[in-house]
């Protein structure tokens, strides 16, 4: 199986759109340059939503115009066609649909039912092609709801069905919440990596219960090869009460690097781009082993991975 891991950071997005103090495109610029200096190729650089909703989000048509020759794979958020309009317009070349384990979740953050949310990706896959948008969705709250308890495995296995069949790229599982626990974890991922192969299959875990890197690791065991994370472990949904931070990028590229997986990420620079996540937030804890990590800066390399 492959040793190869790609992370997608969803900081500049899941992180930023939670904070009471909004940062401007060129500050939200700032973070996503210093990901990209430490090697993060994947960053989920803002959405397209309704600014009343979530006002943090504004000017996102002006970070992808900013980002626009810098080497990266970038993606936005978008909750609806209008969203995706709006990426298509900025530019964007990947937008990410949000799905969701529950009804309750679904008219929580978009304000619809699960079916139209699905039948939007159906609509934006139409489309996307002619564009030349690559398309991904995220299941939210695949394990357990805040409205409505524990979502069965079952459930988000017919989703998945469904979305892959209309031909998406990728599929992130999100805990939302940050609520699952390893053993669900190995469940649901065994599950459908067996079905679906682990390609197109991603999971999106936060830190809630203490439980991010072990559930990173649940899901790695079951096959997953793809990891939403976000630096300085900024996060948390303002529609999902009880959400807190994403697992952190720090922890979970010390994780895989110490275990001989190849993230394609430098620690020390890392380390930097973490910093700046705290410097501009003032709220980014940095991951649970942050103190370690910052004593690792300069070390070399080997030392620092923790491999022998
Ligand atoms: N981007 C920007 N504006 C949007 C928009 C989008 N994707 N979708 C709708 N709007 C605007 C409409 O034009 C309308 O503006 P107006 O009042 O000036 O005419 C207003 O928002 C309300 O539109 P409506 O279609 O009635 O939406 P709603 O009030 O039912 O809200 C969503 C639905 C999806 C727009 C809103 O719930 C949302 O943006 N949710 C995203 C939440 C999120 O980002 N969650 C975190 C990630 S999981
Ligand atoms: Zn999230």
């Amino acid at each position: 199986m492959s040793r190869l891991v790609r992370l997608n950071d969803v900081g500049p997005r899941d992180g930023l759109q939670n904070q009471s103090v909004g940062l401007d495109p060129v500050q939200r610029v700032d973070l996503i340059r210093a990901l990209l200096g430490a090697g993060v190729r994947y960053i989920e650089v803002g959405s397209f939503v309704s600014p009343r909703a979530v006002p943090a989000m504004v000017g996102t048509d002006r970070v992808l115009a900013e980002l626009k020759t810098d080497p990266g794979e970038f993606s936005v958020l978008v909750p609806n066609m209008k969203g995706y309009e709006l990426a298509r317009d900025a530019g964007a070349k990947c937008v990410g649909m949000v799905l969701y384990g529950t009804e309750s979740m679904a008219r929580a953050n978009a304000n619809m039912a699960r079916a139209d949310a699905e039948g939007i990706v159906e609509q934006i896959l139409q489309r996307s092609a002619d564009h030349g948008i690559r398309v991904e969705a995220t299941i939210s709250v695949a394990w357990e709801c805040p409205f409505d308890g524990p979502v069965s495995a079952d459930e988000i296995a017919a989703i998945t069905r469904r979305v892959l069949r209309m031909g998406v790229d990728h599929l992130v599982l999100a805990d939302t919440i940050g609520a699952a626990n390893p053993k669900q974890v190995r469940e649901l991922t065994t599950m459908l990596v067996k079905e679906h192969g682990a390609d197109r299959l991603a999971c999106h875990f936060h830190d809630t219960r203490a439980l991010g890197l072990a559930n990173v690791y649940a899901a790695l065991e079951a096959g997953i090869r793809g990891f939403d994370s976000s630096i300085g472990g900024l996060g948390g949904c303002p529609f999902a009460p009880g959400a807190s931070g994403n697992v952190a990028t720090e922890d979970v590229v010390m994780l895989l690097e110490q275990m001989g997986y190849q993230t394609g990420v430098d620690l020390a620079s890392l380390m930097d781009a973490s910093r700046l996540a705290n410097e501009l937030t003032n709220n980014a804890p940095g991951g649970r082993a942050k103190a370690w990590l910052e004593r690792q800066v300069g070390k070399p390399q080997h030392q620092a991975s923790g491999q022998v």
